[in-house]
């Protein structure tokens, strides 16, 4: 018997059957079918032939690949009895429970009291589907590997594009072209982790930005994922995402992926990115105030580091407010005798010696000037020099004789104590302190990867987001080290990377962009000499990359020269002005002529505006700037054009675009199909065109 199931929306359908009650395969998955389409003879037109040198009939690919039915690839389940004897599952159909936009399968194998089910959520209006898997066993078992339900992989596709990363260098993409055998890619540093961002997309042949079909993939989970990317021996593909392995201690009797986002796009790579965005924003994150504007951050990080000192502190917060701040937020140092990073963390009181009247004047003079503020917790992490440490050294996770990160180990999650006991601690500054937003980070990695951890982590945010629910958290871990859709369930904002470096910041939101909207992205503007990179870089570049994304604030406002101050004043009021629209925009990703030129069209809700971000990363080799396609306009409509910034025009350019000098009118055609024509400008600076129908 063969059965069938489908999920649609306006664009896509996703197919899945099953014969003689194996478990289902994914077997069309792609542009929307028509309704009418004979999905039992889909399924049988999809069975691939059998020639010499191969079984008699083709394994399926199916949702969870079974060891047992001689799948030539990677299983989708290895598990253990506790006993320690290998497990093979055989699963057999037991239920389907079809919404109109869901599907749960299950299936069970009776001879190892093992119940496996898979949900799949299509969702109408953002385009991305979510899927995930568990698995109930009547004794308790050991885990090694349980993927979120298998998707095929295009065949019309070349390479496949995942990122990779490191400190203040986030967000690189790789590209590995298809080839038998699998790319496989395992985080096991217990966080989403600068090296692992765990996504995939896989562009179709001759896919861009812009144009083409592509598919991608992102794992919502921050405990380190394992993906597997595999060609089988006869063509097939399949993409495997699930927690990396082993990070189960215990047997148990329940487990759970997290859910895998999968995005089919049929106009290029942005159709994943805004599915992405829209998805993360609209769907995943949960906003205390959803329509209040994002305020403008100010972090003092970078200006005084752990030198907390009151009269310096409301200096800069003045300064800060006056350049147009709207939350402080008060960096590493404010607790326990924290004067460096070499102990303290874990003692969270606030430090008698540098606040002897507590957080109370600095709050007050914040909320002064209008601000609200914000402060900085690395709640999982304990010094071995803190007084908590020395009260509770069991209280750690990993051995002894571990190595340090940072001079820090982590806290064990998993420990009900441990979390009451940062519960406690949280709530007390919360409650005793007019607070609204917390900057929650993570500077090391874990000694091993426990799923435990993450679960325990998960909790704890779960139970502040409950008693404050006012308040946001942005999630860092020394940077981009812990960004993902399971932490942003529980976090309204990232921080992208320690780098405030204005060029490396434009490449990395360029990519990060793909996953996140701007809404979610914290972007500052660092010191005129970057303290991570050595760059020096003018102000008005540092700005805008900044103002590309949810604006702040790092650097000691008292180094600003007049000029810098001016500009910086004057950005800000144009993010203020355009805000409330950007925050809900689509960030495009332009199909840049010049290499050298990184390019990001944002076009608003409805498509009644936009505005272009074009930065100079580097020197062109060509002489004169190539025309810049825009996207998603409406080819017969026209669209007045200005270049926002051409006081900055630098005296090299010496020609006559009509760009330099007014706005222009041109339709959606030409701007699309030929492009925008800039002027000439000097490396790491940034045109900035606002564009909007007539
Ligand atoms: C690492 C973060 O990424 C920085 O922004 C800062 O908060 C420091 N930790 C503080 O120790």
């Amino acid at each position: 018997m063969i059965r069938t199931w489908r999920l649609d929306d306006s664009r896509q359908t996703l197919v899945l059957g099953s014969q003689k009650d194996h478990l289902a395969e994914v077997v069309y998955w792609g542009p929307r079918l028509p309704d009418g389409e004979n999905l039992e003879a889909l399924y049988r037109a999809n069975a691939i032939d059998v020639t010499g040198g191969m079984l008699d009939i083709n394994p399926e690919l199916s949702i969870c690949p079974e060891a047992t039915r001689t799948f030539p690839g990677q299983p989708g389940l290895k598990l253990r009895a506790a006993n320690g004897a290998m497990l093979l599952p055989k699963f057999c159909f037991d239920a389907a429970d079809e919404g109109c936009d869901r599907l749960a399968l299950t299936f069970s194998d009776q001879a190892n009291g093992l119940t496996y089910m898979a949900e799949f959520e299509i969702d109408g209006q953002t385009h991305v589907i979510s899927a995930q898997a568990s698995l109930r066993a009547a004794e308790p078992v050991f885990l090694h590997w349980l993927s979120a339900p298998v998707m095929p992989a295009p065949q019309l596709s070349d390479e496949m594009i995942d990122f990779a990363g490191r400190w203040c260098g986030e967000f690189q993409m790789n590209r590995t072209p298809w080839s038998p055998g699998m790319r496989y890619r395992e985080n096991r540093t217990g966080r989403t982790g600068h090296e692992h961002f765990p996504g995939l997309i896989v562009p179709c042949r001759g896919a861009t930005n812009a144009t083409g079909h592509a598919y991608a993939f992102h794992y919502g989970w921050s405990g380190g994922h394992r993906m597997v990317a595999e060609e089988l021996p006869d063509g097939r593909r399949q993409i495997q995402f699930g927690h990396a392995t082993r990070v189960e201690r215990d047997a148990q009797t329940q487990f759970q992926t997290a859910p895998l986002y999968a995005v089919f796009s049929d106009d290029g790579i942005n159709g994943c990115a805004v599915a992405f965005q829209r998805h993360l924003r609209d769907r995943v994150v949960i906003w205390p105030k959803p329509d209040a504007p994002r305020p403008v951050h100010y972090n003092c990080w970078e200006a005084v580091y752990f030198d907390h000192n009151l009269p310096v502190l409301k200096d800069i917060a003045s300064r800060a407010a006056k350049l147009g701040a709207e939350r402080f937020v008060l960096d590493d140092g404010w607790f326990g005798n924290r004067d460096d990073d070499t102990r303290a963390l874990s003692d969270w009181e606030v430090d008698p010696r540098k606040y002897p009247d507590g957080l109370t004047p600095l709050i007050d003079h914040v909320h002064g000037l209008g601000m609200s503020f914000g402060i900085w917790f690395e709640p999982e992490m304990i010094n071995p020099d803190s007084n908590v440490f020395r009260a509770n050294p069991h209280w750690a996770l990993g051995s002894e004789d571990q190595i340090l990160g940072r001079q820090q180990m982590a806290l064990n999650m998993a420990l009900p104590e441990v979390r009451d006991f940062l519960y406690e601690r949280i709530a007390k500054v919360l409650s005793e302190n007019e607070i609204d937003y917390i900057k929650w980070d993570h500077n090391r990695v874990l000694p091993m990867p426990e799923a435990a951890q993450t679960r325990g982590s998960y909790e704890l945010l779960d139970r502040l987001r409950t008693v404050f629910p006012a308040v946001e958290i942005e999630s860092c871990a020394s940077g981009g080290g812990r960004i993902d859709f399971g932490i942003l369930r529980r976090t309204q904002r990232v921080w992208l990377s320690d780098s405030n470096d204005a060029l490396e910041r434009l490449k990395m939101q360029h990519n990060a962009a793909i996953f996140l909207p701007s809404a979610v992205t914290g972007s500052h503007v660092g010191p005129r000499s970057c303290h991570t990179s050595g760059r020096v870089l003018d102000i008005r570049f540092r700005a805008w990359v900044a103002a590309q994304r949810h604006m702040g604030f790092e650097m000691d406002p008292r180094e600003l020269t007049e000029d810098e101050a001016e500009v910086l004043s004057d950005v800000t009021s144009w993010w203020k002005a355009n805000r409330a629209w950007m925050q809900r925009a689509d960030i495009l990703r332009l199909d840049s002529a010049d290499p050298a030129v990184v390019a990001e069209q944002q076009l608003a809700e409805g498509g009644g505006r936009f505005v272009v971000f074009a930065g100079k990363a580097a020197t062109s080799d060509q002489i004169a700037p190539r025309p810049l396609r825009l996207t998603r306009l409406t080819g017969d409509a026209m669209y007045r054009v200005e270049l926002v910034n051409r006081a900055d025009v630098p005296k090299l350019s010496r020609g006559t675009p009509l760009l330099k000098s007014e706005p222009v009118d041109l339709s959606g055609g030409y701007l699309m199909n030929h492009g925008l024509t800039l002027p000439w400008s000097f490396p790491e600076t940034m045109w900035v065109i606002e564009g909007a129908r007539l």
